[in-house]
């Protein structure tokens, strides 16, 4: 329907604008894009209709206040984040473009270093300060094999698998040179153990004996063959299914369920967990 029209037949409908925010006041798109040249020079202009600073500006003010979190989960040119940065709110920003990497990280950099002089950092006394952490997510740790079976993904490596599934599990992800099954804790007595492999009952046992009374030991595998309930110092668990319980999958907002995300040290050694566990 042409706007035009559709503006009328809101109006008859009774749905009727409260305001109008001319450009003089928020800006427009020349003006954004004129922003964007200011951090982004050098690089191809990939937006169409960059929103100008004013603009964000305008509807941060009436929709956050100050310390509060601002999401864009499709933030194009870093727009709303770097408006948010410079109004002493909170951001998160999700993008899967290249232009995170040519526009977003760079003008946010400037925008922490005070050397983005554009947009409304004059407005707002912007001088410069704070920080952001920068994720790459992972792809998906689960998939279907053709049989419609959940499987973990193949592009997941031995340590990355361990590292997720301690994340998911609420342990600290910390992989032992010298003890194959701890690959993280929860506290100094609680382990995790990450393998794909089949436990056999002796294998379960051995790893009982060695875990003693005294400490626990969850082991995430792909099968096993015994009685789960068998090793009181043990809790067996297999991983899709472990992970499936974590994640409303089949739903539309895919939340998951993780009440206790560790900061993962970087991984200290590869640790082969797809080889099946050696018996002594
Ligand atoms: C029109 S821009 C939005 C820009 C900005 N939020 C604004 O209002 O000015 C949309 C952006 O979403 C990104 N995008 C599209 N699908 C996405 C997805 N599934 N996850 C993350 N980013 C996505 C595109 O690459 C594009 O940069």
């Amino acid at each position: 329907m042409p706007r035009l029209k559709r503006f009328l037949s809101e109006v008859q409908d009774g749905v009727v604008p409260q305001t109008i925010w001319l450009h003089g006041d928020v800006g427009n798109t020349q003006e954004a894009k004129k922003e964007i040249l200011s951090y982004a020079t050098g690089v191809e202009d990939v937006f169409q209709t960059p929103k100008p600073e004013r603009l964000l500006q305008r509807i941060l003010e009436i929709g956050s206040n100050l310390g509060d979190l601002i999401l864009d989960s499709f933030a194009g040119s870093g727009t709303t984040g770097a408006v948010a940065h410079k109004m002493g709110r909170r951001w998160i920003m999700v993008e899967l473009g290249e232009h995170c990497h040519t526009h977003i990280i760079p003008r946010l950099k400037k925008v922490i270093d005070g050397e983005d002089p554009g947009g409304i950092t004059k407005a707002v006394n912007w001088k410069g300060g704070g920080g952001f952490r920068y994720y790459r997510l992972a792809p998906s740790l689960l998939e279907k094999d053709k049989w419609g079976n959940w499987v973990i993904n193949k592009t997941y490596n031995a340590a990355m698998l361990a590292e997720a599934l301690c994340k998911l599990e609420g342990f600290t992800y910390a992989p032992s040179d010298a003890i194959y099954w701890q690959h993280g804790y929860s506290t100094e007595q609680d382990f995790i153990y990450v393998t794909t492999a089949n436990l056999t009952h002796d294998q379960l046992q051995q790893l009982a004996d060695e875990v003693g009374p005294d400490r626990s030991l969850l082991v995430l595998c792909t099968a096993f063959r015994a009685r789960a309930d068998r090793y009181p110092n043990l809790t067996v668990k297999k991983i899709p299914r472990a992970v499936l319980a974590r994640c409303e999958w089949g739903h539309d907002d895919y939340s998951l369920r993780v009440e206790n995300l560790p900061h993962a040290p970087p991984p200290k050694g590869q640790m082969d967990l797809f080889d099946e566990v050696e018996q002594g």
